[in-house]
């Protein structure tokens, strides 16, 4: 399906409104994109996630992980990373470079954690060993049992530059966005 958008307002207030859906719509194919960092080692590292909240007027992105994980370390070196999201029935893809901040605690993460806490998603954050560390014994899962420590960490990823390609038959379309100005790219 090609949209009929035309001007790059129009095309930026649908990018921004498909993201916003995609928090709340759990089919919507741009909730879980591709989250890049740079590995300790140089390289590039790369991970699904889930998108946990957009604020358009911020222009940031936030997600949710375990302050332990290799991610976390990494951002904590080098905050700049990376988005990219696929949409196959739009035919859009959506790559968004950004710099990340690491909370762990904090008004928002505690409100957060209140929240994530009472869900089926609170093993996600309270396992006594860290995502990626060896298992001791196969099939070992070992949670905190008294659940008092967490590892809940929010990223909220700052906007630097966005670069949107829509595939269409005979004509592609694809254009940088930062901040307020749009630029046309040859796709
Ligand atoms: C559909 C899907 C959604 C995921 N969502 C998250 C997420 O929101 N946060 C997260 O930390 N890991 C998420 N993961 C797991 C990551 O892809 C990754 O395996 C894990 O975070 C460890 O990555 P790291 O060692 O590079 O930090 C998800 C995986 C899948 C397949």
């Amino acid at each position: 399906m090609q949209t009929n958008l035309q001007t790059p307002i129009e095309i930026r207030s649908q990018i921004w409104k498909e993201l916003t859906r995609s928090v709340h719509d759990k089919h919507h194919a741009w909730r879980t994109p591709v989250f890049s960092t740079l590995s300790i080692d140089g390289g590039v590292s790369s991970r699904t996630v889930v998108l946990r909240s957009v604020n358009e007027s911020a222009g940031q992105l936030s997600i949710y992980t375990d302050s332990r994980s290799s991610k976390v370390l990494e951002l904590r070196a080098n905050p700049k990373s990376n988005f990219v999201f696929w949409n196959s029935r739009l035919r859009w893809q959506l790559r968004v470079r950004c710099e990340a901040s690491i909370l762990t605690e904090g008004p928002l993460v505690e409100s957060l954690w209140q929240r994530v806490s009472q869900s089926a998603a609170i093993s996600d954050y309270i396992s006594a060993s860290a995502p990626g560390s060896n298992l001791v014994e196969e099939g070992e899962l070992v949670m905190n049992q008294k659940e008092t420590v967490n590892y809940f960490t929010v990223l909220i990823c700052e906007i630097k530059e966005m670069d949107w390609l829509e595939l269409a038959g005979k004509s592609h379309r694809r254009a940088k966005i930062t901040g307020e100005s749009w630029l046309w790219l040859n796709p």
